[in-house]
């Protein structure tokens, strides 16, 4: 039997659903045309004002600003006629170094809808799916979706959590970043240690591309450079530090990227792992931040470590007890969770 108010709640909940989903090109236009940070600079406006502003067309303002409003993404006045970015939806949409700057995840949203097929058809065949063959915007997108979390917390308290990995940077280290996609966490760090040398490495040549121009225009080509490289074959001897940001999950084979990262660490450097927060069990991440894990992880993640050698496909919620196992048979001695954010989990390796 049905439950109609169990059946009213969900449909209100789906209409919710689908309201976000319809939203994802919306917001997408008013981030590349600069619509949000008109308002955020210039305050209130109306459609005309938003239209001679930003040069668009006053009937595209128009239905834009209503469908902002409607998704409370905006405030209305109807006394004015005015639409206002209220200054916590300014976090969200229209402040790129605000801890909450979420334009990236609409990105990515989009990467993962012009995926579907080329996922789907590995649904049947359970073979993966290349992250060089991804949507060309996933590769953006996946930078500037984790850019907030790393701009805010790398420096000022995931590298200060690491025993003594603060020190040994502040007075020059050598230091792989591996699967560094655009090279974001690398150029945070080498502009904050300007003692210590980094190399990025990444297997998508396109994105070790982006990564140098990054690092060119950000002035910290002196000690950052990134190369071409596997993770479980990246040249390096002695480093002091070693780095994953969001990418452990990704690849097929994370035990033997474990053994080449001890092989190419000082007895007492570090291997610093930064993995989505999960909990162990399914049950624990059946949440919002679960949700978007989880769908990234069927269409990115999972898909990406199939296609490569070995294909262990841990998950983008694996879990600190199932990283910890894969991390000690690489060969560490100890691995401890050393903080997290409600995203990410942080992990110190030792040999
Ligand atoms: C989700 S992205 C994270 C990128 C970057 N670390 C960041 O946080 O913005 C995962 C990255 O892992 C890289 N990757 C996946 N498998 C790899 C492998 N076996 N060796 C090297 N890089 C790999 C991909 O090219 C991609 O750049």
């Amino acid at each position: 039997m049905v439950d109609e108010t169990r059946l009213h709640q969900f449909v209100v909940r789906m209409l919710g659903d689908l309201g976000g989903a319809l939203s994802v090109p919306l917001v997408r236009i008013g981030d590349r045309l600069g619509l949000y940070k008109a308002l955020h600079a210039d305050g209130p406006m109306t459609p005309g004002e938003l239209a001679t502003r930003t040069n668009i067309a006053e009937r595209y303002a128009r239905e834009w600003l209503s469908h902002q409003a409607a998704s409370g993404y905006l405030a209305y006045d109807p006394g004015t006629g005015r639409f206002t970015l209220p200054p916590e939806q300014a976090m969200v949409f229209a402040e790129p170094n605000s801890p909450v700057y979420l334009q990236g995840g609409f990105d990515l949203a989009l990467a993962m809808m012009e995926n579907q097929a080329l996922v789907e058809s590995a649904f049947r065949t359970g073979k993966g799916v290349g992250w060089g063959a991804q949507s060309q915007c996933l590769f953006c997108a996946a930078g500037r979706f984790f850019r907030p979390g790393y701009h805010n917390n790398l420096v000022a308290s995931w590298l200060p959590a690491l025993d003594g990995v603060a020190a040994k940077l502040e007075r020059g280290a050598r230091v792989a970043d591996v699967g560094c996609g655009h090279g974001f966490s690398t150029v945070m760090m080498a502009k904050a240690f300007p003692n210590s040398s980094f190399v990025g490495y990444d297997f998508h040549p396109a994105s070790v591309e982006q990564a140098r121009s990054h690092a060119e225009r950000h002035g910290v080509a002196a000690n950052a450079r990134f190369e071409v490289a596997l993770a479980d074959a990246f040249p390096g001897k002695d480093l002091d530090l070693v780095t994953f940001f969001d990418c452990l999950h990704d690849m097929g084979d994370p035990v033997g990227a474990a053994r080449h990262v001890r092989q190419t660490l000082k007895p007492d450097g570090c291997w610093m792992i930064v993995e989505p927060a999960a909990g162990d069990r399914l049950e624990d991440n059946l949440n919002p931040v679960g949700r978007l894990y989880y769908a990234a992880s069927t269409m990115v993640c999972v898909p990406t470590s199939l296609d490569q050698p070995v294909g262990t496909a841990l998950g983008a919620q694996a879990g600190l007890a199932k990283l910890s196992s894969v991390i000690r048979e690489g060969g560490f001695a100890r691995v401890r969770k050393a903080t997290e954010t409600p995203f990410n989990m942080i992990l110190e390796a030792r040999p």
